[in-house]
């Protein structure tokens, strides 16, 4: 299932950065959003580390929730997949954390909705021209 998706989406998304020069996509309409909800869900378990208040160089690095629309829409993209992949993987929040911050685990509804959010994010990119 996931599988399909991100094929369903790699190709559109390899064929959007051939078609479609920088200056179209950083128009600025493609700013990844994030709904009350999901921002909650992010403050206690991801924002701790993904952000600029975040703590720790490298897991900003790799991903800062506020930094997110910064990148252009390929690297978008990209990260909102990983995003999602991580959390069914159960990668992320890291485990070491949760042990020491148990609030922070998410439940099964939390984790099928912030993979849902940043799948579609995703699509909601590549298909915008
Ligand atoms: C305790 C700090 C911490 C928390 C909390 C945390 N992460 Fe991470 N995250 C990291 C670190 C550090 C890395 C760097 C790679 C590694 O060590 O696995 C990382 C890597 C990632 C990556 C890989 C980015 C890339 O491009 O390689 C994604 C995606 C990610 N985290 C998403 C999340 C999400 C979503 C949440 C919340 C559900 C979350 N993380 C919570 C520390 C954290």
């Amino acid at each position: 299932m996931k599988q399909y998706l991100i094929i369903a989406i790699a190709i559109p998304l390899i064929a959007m950065s051939f078609a479609f020069d920088q200056s179209s996509l950083n128009s600025g309409t493609q700013d990844v959003t994030r709904p009350e909800e999901v921002q909650t869900i992010l403050n206690k378990s991801c924002m701790p580390c993904h952000s600029d208040q975040g703590s720790g160089l490298k897991s900003k690095s790799k991903l800062n929730f506020d930094k997110l629309n910064d990148l252009d829409p390929t690297k978008k993209v990209s990260k909102l997949l990983k995003i999602a992949e991580e959390i069914e993987e159960k990668k992320m929040p890291k485990s070491g954390y949760i042990k020491k911050h148990p609030e922070a685990a998410l439940t099964t509804d939390e984790a099928d909705l912030l993979i849902k959010w940043a799948e579609e994010e995703a699509e909601q990119i590549v298909g915008k021209k």
